[in-house]
């Protein structure tokens, strides 16, 4: 396949253009407010689909909001590609922290993005990098190079835990019958070195609340006699870790998957560097689990974290009070072979069995999903390194990510397709966070890949 470099080109400020009109709309899945500006994403990912040479697209209905699918079919003997993304996005608070506002789009240079980068939520998580297929496919289409079928299926529900997508895909496997499953998703190592995510994590998310007295109480007049909820939410919380930093819940490390001598090392040859890594987050040390690389704390682990705490006073000044509740909301992100249902239920018995007596306690699970590999002997890894050869003239080195896309796992079961995750995010564009942004060059490297992908796939399924 011709390079589709000369294309980009030609066609760059467009492509910055329509994704930067995408980014405008505040298609926040977890903040019902947004529900219009969520519809009106829908509609503008479906008519860009139809404008980059779909046959047909059409808005799905879920019982929460609608899924994006579109499809080219070009021979029912050739392979099908099914691309997955999201236009849903993370709420952006805290705003006053943004340079520029979340939905006011702006490209400014930055160290590692000396070509720019765009400014706004959602521009690398994930509208941008599933613009990038969307504009793979124009090029193919509009150059006569499309070497299979392509079908793409992009929800509004990723970042609230895929709630619709399996009811979806449950319905529609004929439908979404395909070949090998390909999401920009995630990141790489570098501009410089290129990497393909090879693993997923798990997640277990739960809320707990404690309850102590049936009131706010004074806490000279009560303090010392009566249990305080948010002491005690805090000692409990401290308990699920020991002096190790392994995690104290019975039976939650039993299935963990152990990784070889040979495959750990071969992890660690992947460049890292630890100094700039505690330099990028003003921290003087890392801290994790005893007997683990920090790259292995965060991607072959599994963890437990508070997100949240709350309770009592926290307004302005001092208030002298012993709260009737507390609250946190904890989640666990888990590796292979962890069972994420199995594990919220060790949580719930286990938080459960430690509270005093004096409080009451109570576990609500939110959502979770399972963890993910994908082995490198497949076509679909090998299409993707050959890809990435053609346009960084480099082989792409394998690495497992921390983060999670739980559906993943749920298209292997139902689609019984591997899914191939080719990242063009970096850790640095601070996703989730104030500033999220997306690297223009990332962003033209993606368009200029994903044709090779599906170059390679095709050519290699015929052997
Ligand atoms: N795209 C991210 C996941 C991700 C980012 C994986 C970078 C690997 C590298 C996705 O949108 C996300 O944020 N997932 C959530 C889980 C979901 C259930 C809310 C996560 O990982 O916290
Ligand atoms: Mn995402
Ligand atoms: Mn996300």
């Amino acid at each position: 396949m011709k390079s589709a470099k000369p294309y980009i080109e030609q066609n760059k400020q467009r492509f910055l253009d329509e994704l930067i009109e995408l980014l405008k709309i505040p298609s926040i899945s977890a903040d019902s407010a947004y529900k219009q500006d969520i519809l009106k994403t829908a509609e503008a990912v479906k008519i860009q689909l139809e404008k980059a040479g779909c046959d047909l697209v059409e808005i799905c209905k879920t019982p929460g909001n609608p899924i994006v699918y579109g499809e080219k079919i070009i021979d029912k003997n050739l392979p099908t590609v099914l691309v997955y993304g999201h236009y849903d996005v993370q709420p952006p608070d805290p705003l006053n922290l943004w340079v520029n506002p979340p939905f006011e789009p702006v490209i400014k240079k930055t160290k590692i993005h000396p070509e720019g980068a765009i400014f706004a939520r959602g521009s690398c998580d994930d509208k941008g990098q599933m613009y990038m297929h969307v504009k793979a496919l124009e090029y193919m289409t509009e150059t006569n190079q499309l070497p299979c079928n392509v079908k793409f299926m992009i929800e509004g529900e990723e970042e609230i835990g895929s709630v619709s997508l399996g009811w979806f895909v449950k319905r529609n496997l004929e439908k979404l019958k395909n070949d090998v499953i390909l999401i920009s998703d995630t990141g790489m190592i570098s501009n410089n070195t290129p990497s393909i995510t090879t693993g997923l994590r798990g997640l277990s998310y739960v809320e707990v609340e404690v309850t102590g007295p049936n009131r706010d109480l004074h806490s000279g007049l009560y303090g010392g006699a009566v249990a305080n909820p948010i002491n005690i939410l805090s000692k409990m919380i401290a308990s699920l870790h020991d002096e190790n930093n392994h995690i104290t819940i019975p039976g939650f490390y039993d299935d963990v998957e152990e990784l070889s001598k040979e495959e750990r090392d071969k992890m660690a040859e992947a460049p890292f560097d630890l100094k700039a890594y505690q330099k990028s987050l003003d921290i003087d040390a890392v801290y994790g689990e005893k007997g683990f690389s920090t790259n292995e704390r965060n991607s072959i682990r599994p963890t437990l974290d508070v997100n949240g705490i709350w309770g009592g006073y926290i307004g302005e000044g001092a208030k002298t009070v012993i709260p009737s509740q507390a609250f946190a909301k904890i989640s666990m992100r888990l590796v292979p072979d962890q069972d994420w249902e199995k594990i919220t239920e060790l949580f719930k018995n286990h938080f459960e069995s430690i509270a005093p007596e004096g409080v009451r306690v109570k576990v609500k699970p939110h959502h979770g999903g399972e963890a993910y590999v994908t082995p490198i002997d497949n076509i679909g890894y090998l299409a993707a390194e050959k890809a990435y050869e053609n346009t960084f003239g480099k082989t792409p080195i394998p690495q497992r990510s921390g983060g999670s896309i739980p559906i993943v796992a749920l298209f292997e079961r139902e689609l019984k397709s591997k899914t191939i995750l080719m990242g063009f995010g970096l850790d640095s564009d601070a996703i989730h966070s104030p500033n999220e942004h997306f690297g223009v060059w990332n962003y033209l490297k993606g368009i200029e890949t994903i044709p090779q992908f599906y170059h390679h796939f095709t050519e290699m399924s015929k052997k």
